[in-house]
């Protein structure tokens, strides 16, 4: 097992990647906790149930369990008050400990139940997605969705520890180990080194480790978004729109079928071109996206039907855009936030990408 640690001070924790890393569930609990812990609730879903991942999961004290529904739907208000009560008729004190064991859905939406709970209780996220172990899982950003958007209520409340056990990646969906994919590409671009996909090379537990470890020093550097923290959103401002405006109405059927991930991998490479229209890079830096991306086996195409005006709507609605269009953009110093882009530039990238008007 590999120690990652996310270095916070007082909150500083350990992230354990490795085949079997859940069986350190009972040490994590006793050691990070503290002594004081009775009891453990354990949030999880149907899926990760039936997948056998909570055969053998030990806290190392009784806990009772709550699924919450697959999907998006699960990060409510709603949902986390139903965690909340749980937890209170399970007679959870802010002592004991909450254990969310599953994908991004589930660590943010019990990270929040956690964050609210008795204003604050203790959890330790068990991810058992790809994204969720190189991504959502550690940094301590918990939230739930709105009708209004993603992701726009939440807290900042980190983890006392993070397990990311790679042998439950085993009954993860190919789709999802894509989605994850996405997730990697980008840390290729923040990461130390030439950008590239070699890491996929790797033992898994080492390629887990070394994206764990790039978020953890991002997070360390600014673990409440001030600045620095904003890099880990590169390729996510039009991936955001792209997820949004498969939405148009709530309800409905999707206008087309990508996963986070995939949406991230095609806002790597219009990041990229609209860099590159910025004189911030070169082609052969534009190009190098492409590769990367094309290395993690994912696609850079705008869906069918993707709309311009509609996709710039979406952007400039971005919680990370305060009051221009911000984006994150690769420069000669590197992927940094770049406020003040002019509409017509992003108008045309999207253009070059074979947006309709
Ligand atoms: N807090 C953060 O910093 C942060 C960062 C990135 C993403 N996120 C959030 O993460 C969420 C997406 O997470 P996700 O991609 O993990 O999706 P998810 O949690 O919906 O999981 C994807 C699917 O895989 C299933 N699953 C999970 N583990 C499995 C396993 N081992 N075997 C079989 N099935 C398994 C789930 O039940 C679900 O159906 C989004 O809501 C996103 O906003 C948060």
């Amino acid at each position: 097992v590999i120690t990652v640690g996310v270095e916070l001070g007082e909150r500083r924790y350990d992230v354990l990647v490795g085949e079997g890393a859940r069986a350190e569930l009972a040490a994590v609990v006793a050691d990070a906790v503290g002594p004081a812990v009775r009891r453990a609730h354990v949030v999880t879903q149907a899926e990760v149930e039936a997948a056998g991942w909570l055969e053998g999961l030990d806290p190392g004290v009784p806990y009772t369990v709550t699924l919450v529904p697959d999907g998006e739907g699960s990060k409510s208000f709603a949902a986390a008050e139903a965690l909340c009560r749980a937890f209170a008729a399970a007679g959870l004190a802010r002592s004991d400990v909450v254990v969310a064991v599953g994908g991004g859905v589930v660590t943010d939406v019990a990270g929040f139940a956690a964050a609210v709970y008795h204003r604050g209780t203790p959890y330790v996220n068990v991810a058992t997605s790809l994204l969720a172990q190189v991504d959502a899982a550690v940094g301590g950003k918990t939230g739930v969705n709105l009708p209004e958007g993603k992701n726009l209520a939440g807290a900042f409340w980190q983890p006392a520890a993070v397990l990311c056990d790679t042998a439950t990646l085993g009954t993860l969906p190919s789709r999802e180990w894509a989605c994850g994919r996405g997730e990697m590409a980008k840390y290729a671009f923040l990461g130390p080194g030439e950008p590239s996909a070699a890491l996929l090379a790797l033992p898994l537990a080492e390629q887990v480790a070394r994206c764990v470890a790039i978020k953890a020093a991002v997070v360390s550097a600014d673990e409440r978004e001030g600045g620095r923290r904003m890099v880990l959103n590169y390729g996510h401002t039009l991936a955001h729109a792209l997820e949004a405006a498969a939405f148009p109405v709530a309800g409905a059927a999707p206008r087309w079928d990508l996963r986070h991930g995939e949406a991230v991998a095609i806002g790597l490479v219009f990041a990229a071109l609209l860099a590159r229209r910025l004189d911030r890079i070169d082609d052969e830096r534009v190009e190098l996206h492409r590769r990367v991306v094309a290395g993690f086996d994912l696609g850079a195409e705008l869906p069918v039907g993707a709309s311009a005006d509609e996709l710039l709507a979406y952007m400039a609605r971005d919680k990370k855009a305060h009051h221009d269009l911000t984006f994150v953009l690769d420069g000669p110093g590197g992927v940094e936030p770049v406020g003040g882009v002019d509409e017509g530039d992003v108008m045309a990238t999207l253009a070059q990408m074979g947006a309709g008007g």
